[in-house]
């Protein structure tokens, strides 16, 4: 296995408070690991150790194998970061910072100006390449710390909130980017966002108060959603009572809820017992007796609702 970053046993406190609590994983080549959890949860924190721009209280961090703190240059060489909120340097133009940031990352002459024609291009800053930072807009600051990221084409990124003030037409653009280059490089993201989660990375990994409590594919969370598998079925309006005393009447059914009704119709959901399918039973008596009034839908289930169902439990 191609492991390129490795996280172990980190714990940050800030006097008082643990803000990362123990946090250990790795990340492989092609993986898109979604950093999920609710703010404060200690997104930011990790990130930081895990670049060196911030000295842990314990554990370490190593990317491709130079541990940040004792090989801080050689491990910069091999990543990208785009730390949370606007670029530093805010007097500079982003041609000038990108510049800046090349030569620092080593790159000479015709590299650069290359490289910077390039992630230019990526990340759709060319217009306001001559314009001061701290006059962009919040969505250009957001690309060109995104820019600056990308300079020396790493194999390892750390983006902390890329998507964080974009409209949804760059959302698009730059988790089309993400997945883009996701093949060849391993890349962390952190997001509050689900929807980036299932769009664009091939595991998640929730932290809630420091803590890692959950650590799967975005499908296999959604499956713990207690709607995962559920059946949406819409029956004529004179059918609905006894349709749902009987939906009721089966043993893997775990509840029955109203969605909407009008004048000739009522939708239900029912919802399954953990690890029942219900289709087939459903779609079969539906049939039968003559009470559908349109199709049937399964629902995949909601990672939102994981979501709060793992990051509730432990505040409480
Ligand atoms: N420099 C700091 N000094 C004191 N406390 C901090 C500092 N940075 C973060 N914290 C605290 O650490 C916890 C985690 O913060 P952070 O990593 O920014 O969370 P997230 O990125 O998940 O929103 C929060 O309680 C936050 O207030
Ligand atoms: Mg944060």
């Amino acid at each position: 296995m191609d492991c390129l970053i490795e996280l172990k046993n980190l714990v940050k406190y800030f006097d008082a408070i643990k803000a990362v609590d123990d946090i250990s994983f790795n990340v492989q080549r092609g993986e898109v690991l979604g950093f999920l959890g609710p703010n404060g949860a200690g997104k930011s924190t990790t990130m930081k150790m895990a670049t060196g721009f911030l000295l842990p209280t314990s554990g370490t961090a190593k990317i491709m194998g130079y541990d940040v703190t004792e090989k801080p240059i050689q491990a910069r060489r091999k990543m990208g970061y785009l730390p949370e909120g606007a670029p530093a340097y805010g007097d500079m133009t982003p041609f000038e910072f990108l510049t800046f940031v090349a030569e620092a990352r080593g790159l000479k002459g015709n590299e650069i100006e290359r490289n910077i024609k390039i992630v230019t291009e990526k990340t759709h800053i060319g217009s306001v390449l001559k314009q001061q930072i701290e006059t962009l807009s919040k969505g250009f600051r957001r690309r060109v710390g995104l820019a600056q990221a990308l300079i020396h084409d790493p194999d390892v990124l750390i983006l902390d909130e890329p998507t964080d003030g974009l409209d949804p037409n760059q959302k698009y653009e730059v988790r089309k980017l993400i997945q883009e280059m996701a093949k060849d490089k391993a890349i962390i993201i952190s997001t509050h966002i689900l929807e980036e989660v299932e769009a664009v990375c091939t595991r998640a990994i929730i932290i809630s108060q420091g803590k890692i409590t959950a650590d799967e594919t975005p499908d296999s969370l959604k499956a713990r959603s207690e709607r995962h598998n559920a059946i949406y079925v819409t029956v004529k309006n004179d059918s609905a009572t006894i349709a749902r005393t009987t939906f009721m009447q089966f043993d893997t059914v775990k509840r029955v809820e109203k969605c909407s009704e009008n004048e000739s119709h009522v939708e239900y959901i029912i919802i399954p017992k953990k690890g029942f399918n219900l289709l087939d039973q459903v779609s079969t008596i539906v049939r039968e007796r003559g009470w559908a009034a349109g199709e049937l839908r399964v629902e995949h289930g909601h990672l939102d609702d994981v979501f709060r169902q793992i990051t509730s439990k432990t505040l409480s």
